[in-house]
């Protein structure tokens, strides 16, 4: 089974038996991490009738019924601490659902060994909320896939001995220790995305955005001379 370097990545993060994919979608996560031996059993979860229809006729066809059970609902609601899940996968939507996802499921989410997060917009807020409700982040990468980018997050219980910084929650403290280049890249067309942007408001009358580019320009350069 081929999936996308995004979901590759994603499902290399996985270190426990039982997992629960929520937004699952098509469930190639849990098709693959089951066929590559990394799960003992998954529940994939899906608000959509028709997402979860698409992940039962995938499920069906790897006959993984026995290993891999569908549950229709709205984020973890429909995860009970019965079903005793170790790693809980949300991906492949915006922060502020994931978010009120996290926040709405609070105690699934924190009786869980860890949690892999993809964020597509938001970072800096759901790096901020795992920070400031006793989550600890333990590896956090950048990527490019198909000329798109991508975070994924990966956290578990605990407290963050050093506080993060504003830059930090904006691009992730491991990828600026580890002079990520592809964060590097990433600034960089963000940067030149932003300035043309900025010439063409420059002398408009939208004084409160031009303050906030030039402000964002200003963080992404400092970030940049240290990578
Ligand atoms: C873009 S797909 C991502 C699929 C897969 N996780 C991935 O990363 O490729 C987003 C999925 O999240 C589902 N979704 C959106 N809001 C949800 C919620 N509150 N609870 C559960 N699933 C949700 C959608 O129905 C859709 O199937």
């Amino acid at each position: 089974m081929e999936i996308s370097y995004r979901l590759n990545k994603i499902t290399e993060k996985v270190t426990n038996d039982n997992i629960a994919d929520i937004g699952t979608d098509h469930a190639y996560i849990p098709i693959f991490l089951y066929k590559n031996n990394k799960i003992k059993n998954a529940i994939a979860c899906d608000i959509s009738k028709g997402s979860l229809q698409k992940a039962k006729d995938n499920i069906n066809k790897y006959n993984l019924n026995d290993i891999i059970k569908t549950r229709l609902g709205n984020g973890l609601e429909k995860i009970t601490l019965e079903d005793k899940v170790d790693t809980i996968i949300i991906a492949g939507m915006g922060g502020m659902l994931m978010l009120d996802i996290l926040k709405k499921g609070s105690l699934i989410a924190s009786n869980a060994k860890e949690l892999i997060l993809q964020p597509q917009k938001d970072i800096d807020k759901v790096r901020q909320y795992l920070i400031e409700n006793n989550f600890k982040i333990i590896d956090d990468e950048i990527l490019k896939d198909d000329n798109k980018y991508y975070t994924i997050i990966k956290a578990i219980n605990g407290n963050e001995a050093i506080p993060y910084t504003k830059e930090e929650y904006i691009f992730g403290r491991f990828e600026i220790n580890n002079k990520c280049q592809i964060l590097k890249e990433y600034i960089e067309e963000q940067l030149y995305k932003m300035e043309i942007v900025l010439k063409n408001i420059k002398n408009s009358n939208a004084k409160s955005r031009i303050l906030e580019l030039e402000n964002d320009i200003e963080i992404y350069k400092e970030v940049f001379k240290c990578l």
